[in-house]
């Protein structure tokens, strides 16, 4: 998505460790005319999928998420990082490790809203190592949806995690794919 590689170019601020601040459009603040333009570019890839649900994982998959589901017409439910007081009942829970935050934690969904009938486009900000993919998959795994694909917004290319997900046959659209970056320069793949 062009519009997205721009906005990355004239926004965007490369920190150190491989991280790409995005904060003024995407991750804190929310450029709500481009939200939409996200929403309706992921719609538009996925369109003809069959997909009854959008997956993501709290909290800045949430915006993108919302505004593809509007799009679509389908509910999106966003998994927990842990189980709260309000998410009751049984639950499907999935270890993920952060390798940007070097943390472990669940990610939970109550088993109301994920089921077998479902076929699922699992949607993120960000994919980096893909940790976080791989516990929303394992989610609908446990649920036994159907998982149509991956939507996202930016892919770090160079942690590998996109890159594994398709070899493993897991269809994954990125808005942008950036394949190096450096304080000076960032190159996308195409
Ligand atoms: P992975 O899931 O692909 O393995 O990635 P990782 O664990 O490294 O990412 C952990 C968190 O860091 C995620 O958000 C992810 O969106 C975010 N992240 C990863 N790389 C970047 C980056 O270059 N720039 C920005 N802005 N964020 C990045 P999170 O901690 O779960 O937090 P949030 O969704 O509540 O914001």
């Amino acid at each position: 998505m062009q519009r997205m590689e721009e906005m990355i170019l004239t926004q965007g601020k490369v920190l150190p460790g491989g991280i790409l601040k995005v904060g003024s459009f995407l991750n804190q603040q929310i450029d709500s005319v481009f939200l939409r333009e996200m929403g309706e570019e992921i719609a538009s890839l996925y369109s003809g999928s069959g997909v009854t649900k959008i997956l993501t994982i709290e909290s800045s998959g949430i915006a993108i998420a919302a505004a593809a589901g509007i799009v679509m017409g389908v509910p999106v439910v966003f998994a927990k990082k842990h189980r709260t007081s309000n998410v009751d009942g049984a639950i499907y829970a999935a270890p993920v490790h952060s390798f940007t935050h070097g943390i472990d934690y669940q990610a939970v969904v109550s088993t109301d809203y994920l089921t077998d009938r479902d076929t699922v486009l699992i949607v993120d900000d960000f994919l980096a190592s893909g940790n976080a993919l791989h516990g929303l998959v394992d989610l609908c795994g446990q649920a036994g949806a159907r998982v149509a694909g991956m939507a996202i917004a930016i892919e770090k290319c160079f942690q590998g995690g996109g890159d594994e997900l398709r070899a493993a046959g897991y269809r994954v659209e990125s808005l942008a794919m950036i394949d190096s970056m450096t304080d000076t320069e960032i190159t996308f793949r195409r």
